[in-house]
């Protein structure tokens, strides 16, 4: 594609700009890594995408990535989350409004600050905010699938000109439109199921269309431990603050009644993770010292054992979801569906909740009673968990989506067929 700015003209405003940028010349000692993007129904992909951001600071902060910023203690990554407007302008209608979108970017836990409302293009004036005093931005960052405005042109194309971009590598096998596939499908799948309870026939229609968009993602041993690992935050990270205050909250709290370390677990689908599911382990980490999210195992979700047609996404990558959330001490990956005397042992279970308080058995409450756990009912507050709800948004607004899926499924097969190895952070 060829951008439409001239390249000598593009180059004098870089110039310039690159003057202006030095003149702020840092005196911090925080590295700053600024990723911008849509950040629509957020998956494992996106979360990976800020992981390898963060890590791209951590390297720049110790001398190997360039920048003005010399010998940096720290590192804070910054989201810039393009509008919904924005968002519409360029790709198509959004699935999640940016209140959702944002509940979902805030709780990885890669990510210090979000800069709402940002435009889908760096223009010379954002970027300039963006290295200025008031954002402090140091070097910014996008995966290495190409990003064009609606003109043609590359919406990185100042950053690069400037020396101040860096590239992650896209991670495979999953895509905001892969999801949007996947969660039209489910929307039919559903009405299916609803209209002929039991029947055999549209059981096996769900399976059959299933197959296309199967998952691809190879979860791996390194990157579940990359996802895994602690992050440690900058004194002047709003998330330090935030986890410092959480900790002072519950120390005082324990203090206060005397009591034991206490461990929630939480038992779920967590399928196509969503604001709904962040408000729930926040909710729970606001109770308990340590909240581990037990991913429900697929041998468990079946439609023989649920009548509800199999879950979106396989086990491994709902938990890869669950893993980058800020609000999880620890992951089961393929948990059993029900809670058993073994688990309360292992864990040191106190309160056990339900993704789904429906999905509560008498043999759950039976175990909880024998394990003196108690059972915490988390109403949906602001946000559904329900992915039918999102499922039933793009089904409603089917042809639009189908518009922008041709669009999108284009550039990405053109993206798979050119890829080569890239290495990884
Ligand atoms: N990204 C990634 N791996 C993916 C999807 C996205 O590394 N599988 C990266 C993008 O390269 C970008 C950031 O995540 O740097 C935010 O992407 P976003 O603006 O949400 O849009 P898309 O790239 O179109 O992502 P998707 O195809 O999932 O919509």
């Amino acid at each position: 594609m060829i951008p439409s700015v001239s390249s000598s003209f593009l180059l004098i405003g870089a110039v310039a700009l690159l003057r202006s940028v030095k003149k702020t010349k840092k005196t911090r000692k925080v590295f700053r890594v600024y990723m911008d993007g849509c950040f629509d129904l957020m998956h494992f992909g996106h979360a990976n995408a800020l992981r390898q951001a963060r890590a791209i600071a951590s390297l720049a902060s110790t001398g190997g990535g360039g920048g003005d910023v010399e010998g940096a203690e720290e590192v804070e990554l910054i989201v810039g989350l393009v509008s919904d407007e924005e968002i519409l302008r360029c790709k198509g209608p959004p699935v999640l409004p940016e209140q959702e979108r944002v509940k979902c970017v805030r709780a990885v836990k890669w990510v210090d600050d979000i800069i709402a409302n940002v435009p889908y293009e760096l223009t010379r004036e954002f970027v300039e905010e963006l290295f200025s005093e008031k954002y402090g931005i140091d070097c910014i960052v996008h995966g290495d699938d190409p990003c064009y405005l609606p003109d043609g042109t590359d919406a990185y194309a100042i950053p690069k000109a400037l020396g101040k971009y860096r590239e992650i590598k896209r991670t495979e096998g999953v895509s905001t439109t892969d999801l949007v596939a996947r969660l039209l499908e489910y929307a039919d799948a559903s009405e299916n199921t609803s209209k002929s309870a039991g029947d055999e026939s549209s059981g096996g229609k769900r399976s059959e269309k299933n197959e296309r968009h199967e998952a691809r993602f190879c979860t791996t041993a390194s990157r579940i431990a990359q996802f895994a690992a602690k992050v440690s935050y900058s004194k002047t990270s709003k998330m330090h603050e935030e986890t410092e205050k959480r900790k002072t909250d519950k120390k005082q709290r324990k203090n206060e009644k005397n009591e034991e370390t206490t461990c929630c677990y939480v038992v779920g689908a967590f399928d196509v993770f969503n604001a709904g599911h962040v408000e729930l382990l926040e909710e729970c980490s606001f109770v308990a010292d340590k909240v581990v999210c037990a991913v429900i195992a697929d041998e468990y979700l079946t439609r023989d054992q649920t009548n509800q047609p199999p879950p979106m996404l396989n086990q491994s990558e709902r938990a890869m979801s669950a893993i980058a959330c800020r609000h999880c001490d620890d992951v089961v990956v393929g948990a059993p569906a029900r809670l058993t005397d073994d688990i309360c042992k292992t864990f040191n279970v106190t309160a056990v909740v339900f993704e789904d308080d429906d999905a509560v058995t008498e043999r759950d409450r039976n175990v909880c009673e024998k394990n003196g756990v108690q059972i915490l009912s988390v109403k949906e507050r602001v946000f559904s968990r329900k992915k039918l709800t999102i499922a039933k948004r793009v089904q409603a607004n089917r042809a639009l989506f189908e518009e922008r899926q041709k669009r999108k499924m284009a550039s990405e097969k053109a993206y798979y067929e050119q890829k080569a190895f890239v290495e990884e952070d």
